[in-house]
């Protein structure tokens, strides 16, 4: 034996399509506040939600997640066949295992797929796409789906006024290949586990079963958003920089839809100049967590409003505390 092969992957990475989802139900503020001591005028001015997308009955995290990745296979202009793994973030899968990635792998006709459900909340998709960037680079996949989805209604508590208004549904995909060019910065990403309370499941799944209580995401919205508008604009721009893109370079940015005040707090800090494209479909969907950025990306994609080929910052941050953001080339 001469020594051990090794994988030999592309030079480069791109995202080469992105599809979405959202739920069919539309909730304004009117109908969230029956329970809470709020109002329409207080989320609008201090989270910029004007209405959310809540799963209807005929819906759930697989109808959404399939739905989404459909469309962004269809888009790459590939087939099932041509997709060899599969990763699913997410925070709302009820099953500890088995994971839900194979299954979507599955129903999409994707055969022996790698596939594998990633844990990272609000920056799952982020930590997704740069797996997904080191898999091509690796030689270990050829084109991967990346699917951010979630529903958070199913974890909400109505009657909680720290987040009955914030958490919302929806599923985003993307489908990462081989590129003779870079379409995919490093990646900058962490985590603190000391801030693990700052964002929880009220209840463990045995704890859930002593207590027969269904548990919920409970916040520390002050906290979450001190760390937001600090450290984390801190890492957004650690990502220009490790990507060698200016602020006056980049087209478009999308931070994870949590509150349009952190966006501005994070504009501000970065120095955007005004022709950049900023994403705040937050107004519309409310924050889905790891589906928040695809969905976001693809919005602004479809609507004319961002190109393809232009450069996005985007930046993911939430419960655990993770963070993560890359820039990237639009598909
Ligand atoms: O996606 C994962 C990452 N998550 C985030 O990034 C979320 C980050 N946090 C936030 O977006 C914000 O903290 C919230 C939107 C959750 C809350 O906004 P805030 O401006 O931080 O509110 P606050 O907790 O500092 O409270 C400000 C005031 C208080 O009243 P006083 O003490 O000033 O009289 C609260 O009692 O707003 C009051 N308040 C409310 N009023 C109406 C708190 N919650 C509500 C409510 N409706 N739902």
């Amino acid at each position: 034996m001469t020594g051990l092969k090794a994988s030999v992957g592309s030079p480069y990475a791109r995202i080469l399509s992105v599809g979405s989802a959202v739920p069919s139900r539309v909730l304004d503020n009117e109908q969230m506040v029956q329970h809470i001591d709020s109002s329409d005028e207080w989320i609008r001015q201090r989270t910029g939600i004007t209405e959310r997308r809540w799963i209807a009955e005929d819906e759930n995290l697989e109808t959404l997640s399939l739905a989404a990745a459909r469309q962004a296979i269809e888009r790459a202009g590939l087939t099932a066949s041509d997709i060899d793994a599969v990763l699913l973030s997410t925070v709302s899968h009820f099953r500890q295992t088995p994971a839900l990635a194979p299954q979507l792998a599955t129903s999409l006709g994707i055969v022996d797929a790698v596939a594998y459900d990633i844990s990272a909340a609000c920056a799952g998709f982020c930590y997704g796409l740069a797996q997904a960037e080191a898999l091509v680079r690796a030689g270990q996949a050829r084109h991967v789906l990346v699917i951010g989805a979630e529903t958070l209604s199913r974890m909400t508590d109505v009657t909680d006024r720290a987040t009955a208004f914030l958490f919302a549904d929806g599923a985003g995909a993307v489908v990462v290949g081989p590129s003779e060019t870079n379409g995919i910065g490093p990646v900058v990403w962490g985590s603190d586990g000391a801030q693990a309370d700052a964002i929880w499941q009220t209840e463990s799944w045995e704890g859930a079963v002593e207590s027969g209580t269904w548990p919920a995401l409970g916040m520390n919205g002050r906290a979450v958003f001190k760390w937001a508008t600090g450290f984390i604009a801190g890492a957004a721009s650690r990502c220009l920089e490790e990507s060698g893109v200016s602020p006056d370079e980049l087209d478009v940015f999308i931070p994870h839809q949590a509150n349009n005040r952190i966006t501005d707090t994070l504009l501000r800090y970065l120095k955007l100049p005004e022709k950049v494209v900023v994403a705040r479909t937050i107004t519309g969907y409310g924050n889905n967590s790891a589906a928040s950025i695809p969905i976001a990306m693809e919005s602004l994609l479809s609507s004319g409003e961002a190109r393809s080929g232009q450069t996005a910052l985007l930046i993911g941050f939430g419960a655990g505390l993770v963070y993560a953001g890359q820039v990237v080339t639009l598909p």
